[in-house]
């Protein structure tokens, strides 16, 4: 009978061991959980500008501070060595390539806060300059590329639905790079 207790309870330590140590351990469950949240703020944003949401300027505001509070220092934090590689699908690459991944998920932090500080005062309907192109329209900027727009342009500056474009850059760039799908 004790041995028996002992045996299951062996398996358990076994089991939960395994489990933490595997790439489907807590750090990985968290960060694709908050990867998600992120994927549904941004789905949020864009439908509201795309008029396939009604746009409404409360739920602006908590899908930005989403983007805001998961990029930056708090995305670098969900990638700590030991959970990278399967099963999960963050990349082995990302550990050589620290800095590009760090510059990455601060460059989208940096936009994120732009777009959450134009999210805290936006009124309760969209006018045009939040809409894209309106930036470009009144910058001067109109004879660069979309891309020196981008780089060169102080992103408060931007109007939000054109900051929302250049968050989704970033997640794309990010995604091909240093993220495996296994599915
Ligand atoms: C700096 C890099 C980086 C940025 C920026 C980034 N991601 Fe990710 N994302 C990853 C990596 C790496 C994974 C794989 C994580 C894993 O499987 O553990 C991932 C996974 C995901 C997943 C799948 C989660 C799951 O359930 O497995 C979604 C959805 C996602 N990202 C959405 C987004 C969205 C939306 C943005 C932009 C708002 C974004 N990501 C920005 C690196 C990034």
């Amino acid at each position: 009978m004790r041995w028996t207790v002992k045996a299951a309870l062996l398996w358990l330590v076994c089991a939960l061991t395994m489990a933490a140590s595997a790439g489907d351990g807590p750090i990985v469950a968290a960060r694709q959980a908050s990867m998600k949240e992120m994927a549904a703020a941004a789905k949020t944003i864009a439908a509201m500008f795309d008029g396939r949401q009604a746009y409404d300027a409360t739920a602006f505001k908590a899908a930005a501070q989403t983007l805001r509070m998961r990029t930056g220092p708090a995305l670098i934090a969900e990638f700590p060595s030991p959970s990278l590689g399967p099963p999960s699908e963050a990349r082995l690459e990302i550990d050589p390539a620290r800095a590009e991944f760090e510059a990455l998920a601060n460059h989208i932090g940096t936009l994120a806060s732009a777009l959450a500080a134009k999210a805290e005062s936006a009124p309760a309907a969209i006018t045009d300059d939040m809409r894209m192109g309106a930036g470009l329209a009144m910058g001067g900027g109109s004879l660069l590329g979309k891309r020196s727009v981008a780089a060169e342009t102080d992103p408060a500056k931007l109007p939000a639905e054109h900051i929302l474009h250049l968050i989704l850059q970033d997640c794309s760039t990010c995604h091909s790079k240093f993220r495996q799908r296994t599915e």
